[in-house]
């Protein structure tokens, strides 16, 4: 892999800033400053080191994104603009949304270069809990609470949907906020599930995914690199090159 590629896909600069750090002598491979940025490297077995830190190689690329409202999970679109074209070009090969919001929900996405990582999340059979805060037009008694907790019908001929958690819900007047968690990702499933008790939903934001929250220093449109940490918590894996060592 070209030298000027590997530091811009593990997030070290753009292609032209890349540039300016290689004349300025900050990168070196193997001990040795760089002078051109077209060198091939191996990236599996050459030190890389910028500005004196070792650049540890990410077989993938993973992040956090806050979506705004507005944006839609697709790679491309020929009306709105997609949650991908919210990342610098120079990340976003290789890049796909992990599932989907809906084009007026906000909040968690995550994007990726690993299909695994996608599949293990989005799977219907692995259950992650997804929990989600919604404010909706209408009102919830107890038995309605239940309902969506223990399995609602929402479409005729589906299955009735997996247990879920309602929680934090406060109710004022005609508008009723709290939190949903659920298991499964069918088609704007809490909508149709708050729809099933006649509520009609006017805000929708994802607030976690498995044991990962929304990082609340995003502001909407803003993205991070996913922690070691956090992929750990998500998929009981390690991204950087010495696992391959
Ligand atoms: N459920 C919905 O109804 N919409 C979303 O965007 C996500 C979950």
């Amino acid at each position: 892999m070209r030298l000027d590629k590997f530091l811009t896909e593990t997030g070290n600069g753009t292609r032209s800033q890349i540039k300016v750090y290689i004349k300025k002598g900050l990168v070196t491979v193997n001990g040795s400053v760089a002078t051109d940025g077209s060198v091939h490297i191996d990236e599996m077995k050459d030190k890389i080191s910028f500005q004196n830190k070792t650049v540890l190689y990410k077989k993938n690329r993973y992040y956090m994104l806050h979506k705004p409202k507005g944006v839609v999970c697709a790679t491309k679109d020929n009306v709105s603009q997609t949650v991908l074209q919210l990342f610098a070009p120079d990340l976003q090969k290789g890049l796909f949304p992990v599932g989907r919001l809906d084009k007026d929900t906000e909040g968690l996405l995550f994007l990726t270069t690993d299909g695994d990582f996608s599949h293990r999340l989005m799977s219907p059979k692995k259950h992650v809990e997804k929990t989600y805060y919604f404010e909706a037009e209408g009102s919830l008694n107890t038995e309605e609470i239940q309902r969506l907790e223990s399995g609602i019908e929402i479409a005729g001929d589906e299955p009735l949907t997996l247990p879920a958690k309602l929680s934090e819900i406060q109710q004022d007047k005609q508008l009723v906020k709290g939190c949903l968690t659920i298991t499964e990702g069918r088609f704007h499933q809490v909508k149709r599930m708050l729809q099933a008790v006649d509520c009609h939903v006017v805000y929708l934001k994802r607030l976690s995914i498995g044991q990962v929250s929304l990082d609340e220093k995003l502001v909407p449109g803003e993205y991070r690199e996913l922690t070691e940490t956090e992929l750990h918590t998500l998929y009981n894996k390690k991204n950087v090159v010495e696992e391959y060592k």
